[in-house]
């Protein structure tokens, strides 16, 4: 990409993961929303990754059909750009990266959507009696998913000696970690929406109940994937609190080196990028594989739990787009504005999820955070549509001692995800002046 006038109103955004399911939408919602809501004289290029090329060329071929159906008078706008990455190999996101830096003037929002379910099957006989006696809170947050407990991944490099990664800690998290690391020199450098933005994709089942700070690659755990969400959550909302930054999140935003030497980025730095978290809801697609009868009843099932009063089933992918798509896209001043009831309060971040009303409609809201309450307020919430929205069953207000607990555990994380990023990245470096 060469550098031009035209480049100076230019947005850019990545999204992980965008071949199927949410990835896809996200892509196509992040198009519609930005033609419909910024300038003309300005433009969006969204670089997204799969893990072929065969899933790039038949991803751009389904967004371009997506923008001459939506919008045929404004292609000239959307800037569409494959890329490739495996989240689970880190020289593969180390790759990517120095693409981005030497490819990119800048980063606005980084969709962090790819992600694994991991799971080996279904506990049928649970699963059919919560969906018939429970059905809302049941496939909203299920108890009959079954996971493989100490999957990992593949060697990362020859090293002999190479420490474990948990095959899905390091698909949802640690590779997505190591991404936003390495490209925060063009996260700085975002413009025109406010400070570059890391969007994390978490779920509403992250709760700190499965997740261990002795075991945060979920090693140890049958339930790997919530422990994967929960860490999500955690170093998401905890990312701008005074407590953590001199631990770990100065650092994890401290990556100039390679960039200081490269011709593209004229301009200095500026702001730190901030990080927020979304959810899509609960959405049919294939994260969790079923045959298509199983598939059928699946859908059927969220439906049912829609018209019962679930805010949390947007179904639709493009639906379940929109929290993620309005934390990249929002102008700063709108997020702000969002998240000021629970600043006011004494809170700080809040879990923006893609709701979803029982005629289709969707919005972002906020979720409910085992431990950090709504917005990381205590008490009574503070904005009346948190307190009348559902709840999941047991679901208690935010105390001031839960609350310390949960920055505890945010500091406790970021540190210890700052020292394992920083051993990747010697045994990285280790492995590259070998070769
Ligand atoms: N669907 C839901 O109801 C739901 C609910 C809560 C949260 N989420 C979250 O939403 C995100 C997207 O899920 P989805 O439902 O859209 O699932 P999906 O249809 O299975 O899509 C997952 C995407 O991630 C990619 N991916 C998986 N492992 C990867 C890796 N190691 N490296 C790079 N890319 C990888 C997949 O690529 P391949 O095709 O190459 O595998 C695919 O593009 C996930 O983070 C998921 O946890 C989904």
């Amino acid at each position: 990409m060469d550098q031009s006038k035209g480049q100076q109103n230019m947005l850019y955004m990545l999204v992980t993961g965008a071949n199927s399911g949410l990835g896809f939408s996200i892509c196509c919602r992040l198009a519609d929303e930005f033609l419909s809501t910024h300038p003309e004289s300005e433009s969006l290029t969204i670089i997204f990754t799969t893990r072929s090329a065969r899933k790039a060329q038949d991803t751009i071929r389904g967004l371009k059909a997506h923008l001459h159906e939506t919008s045929p008078a404004n292609t000239a706008r959307i800037h569409f750009v494959p890329e490739s990455v495996d989240l689970g190999d880190l020289v593969s996101v180390r790759a990517l990266s120095r693409r981005l830096v030497h490819s990119l003037p800048r980063l606005d929002a980084i969709i962090l959507n790819a992600g694994i379910g991991g799971w080996s099957g279904i506990h049928w006989p649970r699963a059919i009696w919560g969906v018939c006696t429970d059905l809302i809170h049941q496939v909203t947050w299920p108890s009959y998913k079954l996971a493989p407990v100490g999957v990992l991944t593949a060697k990362q490099t020859k090293t002999e000696e190479e420490p474990a990664l948990g095959s899905i800690f390091c698909a949802n998290v640690f590779g997505h970690y190591m991404l936003a690391h390495n490209v925060t020199p063009l996260l700085k450098r975002a413009h025109i929406n406010g400070p570059g933005r890391v969007v994390w994709v978490s779920s509403i089942e992250g709760s700190c109940k499965f997740f261990n700070i002795d075991d945060i690659q979920g090693l140890r755990t049958s339930a790997p994937y919530e422990s994967s969400k929960a860490l999500t959550d955690i170093l998401a909302l905890t990312s701008n609190l005074p407590s953590t930054a001199p631990w770990s999140v100065e650092s994890f935003l401290e990556s100039e080196s390679e960039l200081n030497t490269h011709a593209i980025h004229t301009d200095a730095p500026d702001a730190s990028p901030r990080s927020y978290l979304s959810h899509p809801g609960i959405c049919a697609t294939s994260i969790i594989p079923l045959i298509l009868p199983l598939a059928w009843a699946m859908v059927a099932s969220f439906w049912i739990a829609r018209i019962l009063g679930s805010p949390w089933h947007p179904l639709s992918t493009y639906l379940g787009a929109c929290a993620p798509v309005f934390l990249a896209l929002a102008s700063q001043a709108k997020l702000d504005a969002a998240e000021e009831p629970y600043h006011q309060a004494g809170g700080g971040r809040a879990k923006w999820g893609s709701s979803c009303s029982r005629l289709g409609v969707e919005s972002p809201a906020s979720t409910e955070v085992d431990g950090w309450g709504h917005g990381g307020v205590v008490g009574t919430p503070v904005v009346e549509a948190d307190r009348v929205r559902r709840r999941k069953r047991g679901a208690e207000y935010l105390t001031k001692e839960q609350k310390e607990e949960f920055e505890e555990l945010g500091r406790g994380c970021w540190k210890q995800m700052e020292e394992l990023r920083m051993q990747w990245d010697e045994i990285l470096d280790q492995a590259e002046a070998r070769s």
